[in-house]
């Protein structure tokens, strides 16, 4: 990396935890957009421990690294950095990195600690990469906005992008949690970006009522859930509930059997997902 610098190279970041679809592949092509030809393109795979709480799927999250490391080639990725828990996490570290604020709502209250650990791995990766521009999916906005804030605050050199949410062709987020879905559940979880585009399209015809858009949003999820963990209409900065303004974020996470899943439009913005 700092051979590479030193050459006058740009450096694209890509952190992930693997099992790479291609959301995954559009933030490395965005990278190489950014940083260019003779720029450097890097993936890091490493599914971070300290991001789990002890009832999540840390041990079954899907490990695929010799795939991983054939999709990143045919991207057109430069360098794969897979480093093992210990060489990220060596006896003895003490340090967490917390990002007031912006971990509060959304998914903070039912994954404690989550955005902790991403803050805390992210950190440390920026550390060994350096100067960068790194490259971030909208599919998981509150840690978007949670790494944004978390570059700028610790002054660090990197530029931290954003990538609009990558689709199935129903508008299902693509993420590596819906291989746990049955063909069952699949079918049910079109119903999340009707949902969300429903909600934009509500938006576009003047509705700026909050709590109308939740409820409706809520009722379509409903249908489909076995559980619900929020359904919110936010600043799409702040995170602050929905005041005013010419945007807004609905964000959702829900179950479908036993697989969370999380999906988000900022109305206003994004065109409806489905
Ligand atoms: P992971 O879930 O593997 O995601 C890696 C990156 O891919 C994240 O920035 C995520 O938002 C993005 N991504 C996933 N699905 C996407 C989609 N459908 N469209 C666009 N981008 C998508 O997020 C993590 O890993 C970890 O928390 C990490 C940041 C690597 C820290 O451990």
């Amino acid at each position: 990396m700092e051979d590479a610098r030193a050459a006058g190279r740009r450096v694209g970041f890509v952190p992930t935890m693997g099992a790479l679809h291609d959301g995954h592949l559009t933030l490395a092509r965005e990278a190489r957009a950014r940083v260019g030809e003779g720029g450097l393109v890097a993936v890091s795979i490493f599914v971070n421990p300290t991001q789990f709480g002890p009832n999540e799927d840390f041990s079954k999250y899907p490990r695929e690294l010799e795939g991983d490391v054939e999709r990143c080639a045919s991207a057109g990725v430069d360098v794969v950095f897979a480093p093992d828990a210990a060489a990220m996490y060596p006896e003895g570290e003490k340090t967490r990195v917390h990002v007031h604020a912006l971990s509060t709502p959304l998914c903070g209250p039912f994954r404690p600690g989550h955005f902790e650990g991403v803050a805390t791995i992210v950190t440390k990766l920026f550390a060994l990469v350096g100067r960068s521009v790194a490259v971030f999916g909208r599919k998981d906005y509150q840690q978007w906005r949670v790494l944004s804030r978390l570059a700028e605050d610790l002054m660090l050199p990197v530029e931290v992008v954003g990538v609009r949410t990558v689709r199935e062709k129903d508008g299902l987020a693509m993420s590596s949690r819906n291989r746990y879905l049955s063909n069952e559940e699949r079918a049910k979880a079109g119903a999340i970006p009707k949902a969300l585009g429903a909600a934009a399209r509500r938006w576009n015809d003047g509705e700026r009522d909050a709590l109308a858009l939740r409820a409706m949003v809520e009722a379509e999820l409903r249908a489909v859930a076995d559980s619900i963990d929020y359904v919110e209409v936010r600043h799409p900065l702040s995170l602050e509930p929905y005041a005013a303004g010419d945007q807004a974020l609905v964000a959702v996470a829900l179950r479908i059997g036993k697989t969370r899943l999380i999906d988000n439009v900022v109305i206003g913005e994004e065109p409806p997902p489905a």
